[in-house]
């Protein structure tokens, strides 16, 4: 893909998105700056760019850090974050001043080193557990959790920012993200990457609840695409804009799946709904296909077949 920009931060650059989203835009020529205080990033992620970036291994809420890193930048990808909502509904405080007031400090640098556009990361928890599918962005929220609360703040502060100082931004609210390098070693970790190190294990996964309840998961490489679009289109700019594939796919279906393709048959262990856990989640997705003439091209079956022959070749014996 040819980008029509020069220069790039990324907050977050060593996390499981980041480290994909930087990847695409060294090979896209371009210059890349990355600041990341490596508290769940991780340096391995970018270990094979080595020279190829600039890396700052500070947090976002470093002032001094974060101006020289978003110096002469066109655009700033904004993902760095407490992305655990377990961790938010522990420690509240603690991940507001990162995802709240960190927010507000990269829009604030953003805005006087006069960046173009700021893309910035954002999730599905803001919708909660309204009902009705697909969740579409016209949805009112209903943030069921610190995490949720404090991603909506910081999406309503992009959008106070593109108003009132005129800088270009687009919000990007993710479904459920999976591909290569996504960590499994936490309770929280995405379910594709606790159940493909499971079944690599021969151990039998746990499903909480009935397994009946839905997700929609999109490949990583799709979602940096979305970035890269986002980051450029005319139409983005103010825009919030859902990120998925469109489709739900049930947990049961998922451990099917995953167990066909390491050639084992394993009985889930079915255990407590998880608190909090949503049923359904589907996103809709004719806006991002309008605005950025967005489409998943990595389906889900062939997303799952790529990341399970990475977690193959890297296989790890820690798991949530
Ligand atoms: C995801 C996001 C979260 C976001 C939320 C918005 C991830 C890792 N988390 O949470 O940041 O706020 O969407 O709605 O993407 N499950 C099992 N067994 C396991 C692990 C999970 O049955 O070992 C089930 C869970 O109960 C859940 C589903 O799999 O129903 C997906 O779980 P998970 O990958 O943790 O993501 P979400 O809870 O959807």
């Amino acid at each position: 893909m040819k980008l029509p920009f020069k220069k790039a931060l990324v907050t977050g650059g060593a996390g499981f998105i980041g480290s994909h989203l930087v990847e695409a835009l060294v090979s896209a020529g371009c210059q890349v700056t990355v600041l990341d205080n490596l508290s769940s990033g991780n340096a391995a992620n970018l270990k094979h760019l080595e020279g190829k970036f600039s890396f700052y291994q500070e947090d976002i809420r470093e002032a001094k850090a974060l101006h020289a890193a978003a110096e002469k930048c066109d655009v700033v990808f904004h993902l760095a974050a407490v992305v655990s909502v377990p961790l938010t509904i522990e420690n509240p405080v603690d991940a507001a001043a990162v995802n709240e007031m960190g927010s507000l400090l990269v829009l604030d640098a953003a805005r006087k080193q006069q960046v173009k556009r700021v893309v910035f990361s954002s999730s599905c928890a803001i919708y909660g557990d309204d009902p009705r599918l697909p969740k579409h962005e016209g949805m009112h929220p209903k943030p069921m959790s610190p995490y949720a609360v404090q991603k909506l703040a910081a999406e309503y502060y992009t959008s106070v920012f593109y108003n009132l100082y005129g800088i270009e931004t687009a919000v990007l609210r993710y479904f459920n993200v999976y591909g290569p390098r996504q960590d499994p070693s936490s309770p929280y970790s995405g379910v594709i990457s606790i159940f493909m190190t499971k079944a690599l294990l021969n151990e039998a996964a746990v499903i909480y609840g009935d397994g009946n309840q839905s997700r929609d998961f999109i490949y990583v490489a799709d979602v940096v695409k979305a970035n890269l679009l986002a980051a450029t289109a005319k139409n983005a700019s103010g825009q919030v804009m859902n990120i998925g594939s469109g489709r739900g796919v049930r947990i049961n279906k998922l451990w099917q799946t995953i167990c066909a393709l390491s050639g084992r048959s394993l009985d889930p262990r079915y255990t407590n709904k998880r608190p909090g856990d949503i049923v359904e989640s589907v996103a809709g997705i004719e806006r991002a296909k309008e605005l950025l003439d967005f489409e998943c091209e990595v389906s889900f079956e062939k997303g799952i077949e790529l990341t399970f022959e990475w977690y193959r070749k890297n296989q790890r014996s820690e798991v949530g």
